[in-house]
């Protein structure tokens, strides 16, 4: 049916009113409720115009939408879209922080309420969920992904389009509350060289199939209505003008029907590529290539019909990718309506309603990693008596809990550390002194270089002084949310400008040294865990960032995150990730021998290992079976530990499950997660955790590109993290 009524709406249409379908910018041009006096604002007068991001607002977006249906001589609705990707209004853990939460359900949930959030102020198509797979803490970008695993980062993939679209497949988006979902960028942006943003990729087919094809194409089986291309350069073409991605592998090999747009100029981009010689040759290319919308570089709308009229190209590309964005269009209901994402009185009720603002405090509790806890110096109970002293750029911080990203999140609702202590606290024992002691160094946007204007040691003395006066002191500490994101690379990932220094001079005081850190990537924390007493990573935690940390600080919420992403020791162990390969030389630490795969400077093993993160209690793993050690084809076994809480809390634990195929065609990883469960355990409680092993878990990407399945011996471990190598077992497959 809806094929038909496209149809008979692309019959109705000219070629330029097909063009401007494809055609999409940010919401500049009727900034003031008429049509702005620019060049977007004259296509809009035209009805060119298929799509606009980055207008929000029930009201807002309904006045946009009324100057196009104005100027739309088939009243063709617009589509809004906009980068939702931790929330609208209500912001919750940037997305690798919430990964750490190992809880899919909870990233289901967040997504969801985010669509719902993002569909009653206008918008119904979502630029996220970004799934590119990035073992670079250097890269920006890590912060919105769900890191270096590509097993775990499928699963969220699939937890937050199906959040966002409110089932899996876009087929059904009829019910005014759900939103198109994108996989971006397709595909390889997270390899960019030396981490460094927009940066080129080279990367094996063997690779893209094995690492950064799963997450989009298991979105695809799962009904994903858009994809967005990426900026880089994959294995010398762009991946906007690139045809085996687009056609060879997203349309033909995984029948994918939905619609593809462009990320931000990056049409345009194809020239200083070196792929098109101009703006049109660019057009031409990603046309070509499989591209239905193109964001911001105007190439389509300025170069399409001229190609078409010297038959460069066909009238019919331009019909297949308009028909699609037709399709998404009627998909939503908005040919039925165009204002069906604008009722205010929604709004009203949807927006940073009670039950999204305590998901935002949930999830900011699951996403914090404990990565120390010496001497159980935390969690600091309500009911002893001590003196607190708070230190650092952090405990007053409010505009960077959000982290980057935070779309319509309003910074200045963000809770505070020092705000969420200060309530937790409020009448016990514990007492606070807040001293700051250095700020926070910048990013100067204009030049996207960290600022000359250095911060000051001058608060150093008063810092030093109050934590002298304390019993314990609590540091709180981090990136300015604006270095990470986009356009964020790093290439010295410790904590920014004179943070450690202060560090340095409290620890001279002798005192117990907790800290909270706050940031968008790893950050290599080596002088961190080697002489402070606990770390708690808290990334960029969202609207109830202060609460949350409170909750962990106190205890009362008792730490159940384990990272998604390695910590290395130092930079240049970058990239650094659990699943490497063995070398032909291994390095063992435990017997250390000349010629080896090693660095003369630093250890192999990183500062905290993926799946790492402590909790105030103690899990004991026991019993580890498999009920057979042998399968053949079709067959399975089952592999079961029992878990118990032998500590003082109740807690949390995320069970890991890591295989390794000790000899194939291809040689595989040390370990590879193969499966995870996260348990509650009171005290003294115990669990039995059950996994199956079956072929779909030996599986691994042949030579030849497909799945393959061969017979051989497997080392098997399920442990607390990946580096648990306590309880191993083998197994075969005949
Ligand atoms: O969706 C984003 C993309 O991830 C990066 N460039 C800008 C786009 C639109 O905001």
């Amino acid at each position: 049916v809806i094929e038909q009524k496209v149809d008979s709406v692309l019959s109705l249409m000219t070629l330029e009113e097909k063009i401007g379908q494809m055609n999409q910018y940010s919401a500049n041009f009727a900034p003031t409720g008429e049509v702005a006096d620019n060049q977007s604002g004259e296509y809009l007068k035209k009805g060119m115009i298929g799509s606009t991001f980055n207008a929000f607002g029930a009201e807002n977006v309904r006045m946009l939408q009324e100057q196009n249906m104005k100027y739309s001589r088939l009243k063709i609705p617009m589509l809004f879209a906009a980068d939702v990707i931790h929330g609208l209004e209500t912001t919750f853990p940037i997305p690798l922080a919430e990964a750490c939460s190992w809880d899919l359900d909870l990233m289901e949930q967040t997504a969801r309420a985010a669509a719902e959030e993002a569909t009653a102020s206008g918008v119904a198509w979502n630029f996220a969920p970004m799934i590119d797979m990035s073992n670079d803490p250097r890269w920006g970008r890590v912060m919105e992904g769900a890191g270096e695993d590509v097993y775990l980062a499928t699963l969220a993939a699939r937890a937050r389009v199906k959040g966002f679209q409110g089932i899996s497949n876009y087929n059904d988006l009829s019910k005014g509350n759900t939103m198109i979902a994108t996989a971006k960028h397709f595909v390889g942006y997270g390899a960019a060289q030396g981490g460094r943003d927009y940066h080129t990729t080279d990367i094996s087919e063997h690779k893209l199939h094995e690492t950064y094809f799963p997450p989009f194409k298991a979105v695809v089986e799962d009904g994903v209505g858009s994809f967005m291309t990426s900026f880089n350069d994959l294995n010398g073409v762009p991946a906007t003008g690139n045809k085996y991605l687009f056609k060879d592998i997203l349309r033909d090999a995984w029948g994918f029907n939905g619609l593809v747009v462009t990320d931000y100029t990056a049409i345009m981009e194809l020239i200083p590529h070196g792929y098109a010689k101009d703006l049109k040759h660019a057009a031409q290319l990603s046309l070509d290539a499989g591209i239905d919308m193109d964001m911001i570089s105007e190439a389509f709308v300025m170069h399409l019909k001229e190609l078409v009229e010297e038959g460069s190209i066909s009238e019919n590309q331009i019909d297949v990718a308009v028909a699609r964005i037709l399709e998404m269009k009627f998909l939503l209901g908005l040919f039925e309506d165009p204002y069906r994402y604008c009722d205010v009185e929604r709004e009203k009720q949807v927006i940073m309603n009670d039950e999204y603002v305590d998901l935002a405090h949930k999830a900011a509790q699951g996403s914090m990693v404990l990565l120390k806890n010496d001497n159980n110096v935390l969690p600091l109970k309500k009911d002893e008596s001590k003196r607190v002293a708070l230190i650092g750029p952090f405990i007053n911080e409010r505009e960077s809990l959000n982290g980057e990203w935070a779309i319509k999140g309003d910074r200045d609702k963000s809770v505070t550390v020092k705000e969420g202590l200060d309530a937790k606290y409020a009448g016990s024992n514990v007492k606070f002194t807040y001293e700051k002691g250095t700020d926070l160094p910048l990013i100067d946007r204009s030049t996207e270089k960290v600022s000359d204007i250095e911060p000051s040691s001058r608060g150093f003395a008063k810092a030093i002084q109050t934590a002298k006066n304390s019993d314990v002191v609590l540091v709180a500490m981090g990136e300015n949310y604006h270095w990470s994101g986009e356009a964020a690379s790093r290439t010295d990932i410790t904590l920014p400008g004179n943070q450690r220094e202060l560090l340095k001079e409290l620890k001279k005081t002798g005192k117990p040294i907790i800290l909270v850190v706050f940031n968008g990537r790893p950050l290599d924390l080596s002088w961190e865990a080697e002489n402070v007493d606990a770390i708690v990573e808290a990334w960029y935690p969202g609207l109830m960032a202060g609460h949350a940390v409170a909750d962990i600080i106190s205890g009362d919420y008792n730490p159940s995150a384990k990272l998604v992403m390695t910590f290395p020791r130092n930079v240049g162990q970058v990239p650094i990730f659990y699943n490497q390969k063995n070398t032909g030389r291994p390095f063992n630490d435990n017997a250390p021998a000349d010629y080896r795969s090693n660095y003369i400077d630093v250890e192999n093993t990183p500062l905290y290992s993926f799946g790492h993160g402590l909790s105030y209690t103690n899990f004991e793993y026991s019993n580890v079976v498999l009920n057979k050690s042998e399968f053949t084809k079709g067959g399975s076994i089952k592999a079961s530990v029992e878990v118990t809480n032998t500590g003082k809390f109740d807690g949390e634990e995320i069970v890991q499950l890591y295989i390794q195929d000790i000899v194939a065609s291809v040689t595989r990883p040390v370990k590879e997660l193969k499966g995870f469960e996260k348990i509650t355990l009171k005290k003294g409680e115990s669990k039995v955790v059950e996994f199956t092993i079956d072929e779909e878990t030996i599986e691994f990407i042949g030579l030849n590109n497909q799945p393959t399945v061969e017979a051989g011996d497997f080392n098997l471990w399920i442990g607390t993290s990946s580096d648990d190598e306590s309880n191993h077992m083998k197994f075969s497959y005949k």
